[in-house]
C-alpha cells in the first residue's frame, strides 16, 4: 500500500522572458487559456487527482497569484448583490479550502531543482507531486484523468518516483529533459537514465520529461548539494539522476494531450483546443476559424 499523495509543488517564480512584453507586469502563469489563468488549469488538474495542499514557489512580482487563490470579498459581495449567482458559484467552486495553500519565495532564479528544494519544509517527510505550470494537459478518449491523475495511478502500482513523459520529434529533444527506457509495461516503464538538455543528436530516446512528477522526499537532501548543470542552473533532473541510484523511477506515457503554454504556438493551440471543448464557445469559434483560414 503506497502513501497517499496529498501535496503538490507549483514552481511559479520564472520570469516569463519568452512572452515579453505580455509578462512584464503580469506573471506568465496568469495569462489566460480561454477564461482561466494557465495556473488555474494546472491547479484544477491537481485537485482532480486528489491533491489537498497546494504549495506555490513564487518570486517577486507574483503577488497576484496569491490573490487569485484567495477570496475576493468586494467582488463576491458585488456579484451576490447583483444576483449573479452563477458567476459567484463558479468562483466559490474554484476556491481552495482555507489553509490548503502555502506560498514561499525562491529568492533568486537558480533553477527548477532549487525551486523545488525551496518547498522542503512545507512538504516534510512524504512523497509529493510537482506540476510545472507551463504545461497544461487535457484528458482524451477513454481516460478521464489528466496527467497527474495518471501519474498517481502509476505510483500506486510501482511506488517510488514517477515522471510523466511525452514523445517529441528527435530534433526537439535538446530543449528538454530526456529519459532512457528499460522494462516496458505499456502505459508505464522503468526509467534507466535521464539527461537534462542533451546536446543535439545525443538524446537517449525521444521521450521528454513533460512537467508532472511524483517524488520521494529524499530528493531534498540531494537537491541541497547538487551542482549547477545545464544553463548554469540547479536542475531537478540532475537531482533525480542521483536519487535513481538508490530508488526506482518509472515513466508514464500520458494518454491525453499536453500543451506547452510557455511557447507561443503551444499557448495559442491551448486556447483553441480548450475553447473547442466548450459548448458555449465551440460552434461560433469553428465558424470564425474557418473564416480566418479561407
Ligand atoms: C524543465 C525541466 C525539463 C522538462 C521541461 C518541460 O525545463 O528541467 O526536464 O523537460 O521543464 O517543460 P525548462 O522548461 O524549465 O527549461
Amino acid at each position: 500500500m503506497q502513501k497517499r499523495i496529498r501535496k503538490a509543488v507549483f514552481p511559479v517564480a520564472g520570469l516569463g522572458t519568452r512572452f515579453l512584453p505580455a509578462t512584464k507586469s503580469v506573471p506568465k502563469e496568469m495569462m489566460t487559456v480561454v477564461d482561466r489563468p494557465v495556473l488555474q488549469h494546472v491547479v484544477d488538474e491537481a485537485r482532480e487527482a486528489g491533491i489537498e495542499h497546494f504549495i506555490f514557489v513564487t518570486g517577486r512580482g507574483k503577488a497576484v497569484i496569491e490573490d487569485h487563490f484567495d477570496m475576493a470579498f468586494e467582488l463576491e459581495a458585488t456579484l451576490k448583490a447583483r444576483g449573479k449567482e452563477k458567476e459567484y458559484a463558479a468562483l466559490m467552486a474554484d476556491l481552495p479550502p482555507a489553509g490548503a495553500t502555502s506560498f514561499t519565495r525562491q529568492q533568486a532564479p537558480l533553477g527548477l531543482g532549487h525551486a523545488v528544494w525551496c518547498a522542503r519544509e512545507l512538504i516534510g517527510d512524504e512523497p509529493f507531486a510537482v506540476l510545472l505550470p507551463d504545461m497544461i494537459t487535457m484528458a482524451s478518449g477513454a481516460r478521464k484523468e489528466r496527467c497527474l491523475g495518471q501519474c498517481i495511478e502509476a505510483y500506486n502500482t510501482h511506488g517510488g518516483n514517477i515522471i510523466a513523459v511525452e514523445e517529441v520529434r528527435m530534433e526537439e529533444t535538446h530543449q528538454y529533459g530526456v529519459v532512457a527506457t528499460g522494462a516496458d509495461h505499456g502505459h508505464s516503464f522503468e526509467i534507466t537514465g535521464m539527461v537534462e538538455k542533451p546536446a543535439k543528436g545525443t538524446a537517449p530516446s525521444n521521450l521528454i520529461i513533460s512537467g508532472r512528477y511524483i517524488l520521494e522526499p529524499e530528493i531534498f537532501n540531494i537537491l541541497e548539494h547538487v551542482e549547477k548543470g545545464a544553463g548554469g542552473e540547479i536542475q531537478l533532473t540532475d537531482g533525480m539522476k542521483i536519487l535513481a541510484q538508490t530508488q526506482s523511477f518509472h515513466g508514464v506515457r500520458f494518454d491525453g494531450q499536453t500543451y506547452d503554454t510557455g511557447s507561443k504556438i503551444g499557448f495559442l493551440s491551448a486556447n483553441i483546443a480548450f475553447a473547442l471543448q466548450r459548448a458555449d464557445l465551440a460552434p461560433q469559434l469553428k465558424i470564425e476559424i474557418a473564416k480566418l483560414l479561407k
